[in-house]
């Protein structure tokens, strides 16, 4: 890989995008990498929780110089919702940890992730329109089920970048860090995250997704009560509600 960077932590995976000459754009070789990275990680047991990043620029959107020219097919090809999709839908919480620019593409890749945290001098936004086209892998989509559509159609269609302070205002990132210590932040959810079950962690990230998707409240509902009694077939419960009532710290085994 030359445009990622993967290490692993104990059971953390930290992936960080290495384009720092175009401020960590997306372009088809970053995201090819992240598709051969993907199906690594969907296979490894041993991850618990994937942290997203980068050195001094999240990534300032994908790689407008690949996409000048290109035709409606070229485009199509090129969009990675896809690729983004995988990582909404991975079974272990992802974290972004957002520095520097996260911009159009690169915010789009934030949002498929389940908590994003930005350091204080972070600036971000959906300035696609500035160039006369929209978001393509999920702006339009996830922004507004994440901030509701009229915040969603001021970032998309006036095009600004926002600061750190503000997009936790509004709901875009869960929370706003000082610059030197971001990754230590997204550390310590991470380290949170792997005391889980991680089997009720798949569980109820796949609840709050499909509930998002359901038509109506009593259908998601539904869904819900079936996950959740789901959930009372794993071992993990029965360690869980006994080493509350044996008053000690739950060893979950996954299972
Ligand atoms: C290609 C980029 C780039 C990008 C920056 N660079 N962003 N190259 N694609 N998205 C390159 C610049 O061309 C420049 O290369 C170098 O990075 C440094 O950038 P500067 O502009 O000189 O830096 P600065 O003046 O600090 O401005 C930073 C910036 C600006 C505000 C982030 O670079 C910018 O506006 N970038 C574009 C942001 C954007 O519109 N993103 C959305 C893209 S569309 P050289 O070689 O000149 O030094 C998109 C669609 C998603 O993301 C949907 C996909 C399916």
């Amino acid at each position: 890989m030359e445009s990622l960077i993967f290490e692993k932590a104990d059971r953390i995976g930290i992936v960080r995008i290495n384009r720092p000459k175009a401020l960590n754009a997306l372009n088809r070789q970053v995201i090819d990498e992240l598709e051969s990275l993907l199906d690594v990680l969907e296979g490894d047991e041993t991850l618990s929780v994937l942290i997203i990043g980068s050195d001094e620029h999240f990534a300032a959107g994908a790689d407008i110089r690949s996409m000048v020219r290109m035709n409606p097919a070229e485009a199509k090809t090129f969009s990675f919702s896809s690729t983004l999709d995988r990582i909404a839908n991975l079974d272990i919480p992802t974290i972004a940890a957002m520095e520097g620019f996260a911009l159009g593409g690169g915010m789009e890749l934030a949002l498929a992730c389940d908590f994003r945290i930005a350091s204080k001098t972070a600036k971000m936004g959906l300035p696609e329109i500035n160039l006369a086209i929209m978001p393509g892998a999920g702006g339009t989509v996830r922004t507004p089920r994440l901030v509701g559509a009229a915040r969603a159609k001021e970032l998309i269609l006036l095009g600004e970048t926002i600061d750190a302070v503000r997009a936790e205002q509004i709901g875009l990132i869960n929370k706003v860090v000082e610059p030197n210590l971001l990754m230590e932040a997204a550390m310590e959810w991470a380290q949170k995250l792997c005391q889980k079950a991680p089997i009720a962690l798949k569980t109820a990230k796949e609840s709050i997704g499909g509930g998002l998707n359901c038509a109506t409240i009593s259908e998601a509902i539904k869904l819900e009560s079936e996950r959740w009694a789901d959930l009372f077939h794993t071992a993990d419960q029965k360690e869980g509600m006994m080493a509350f009532i044996e008053k000690r710290v739950p060893i979950y085994k996954g299972k």
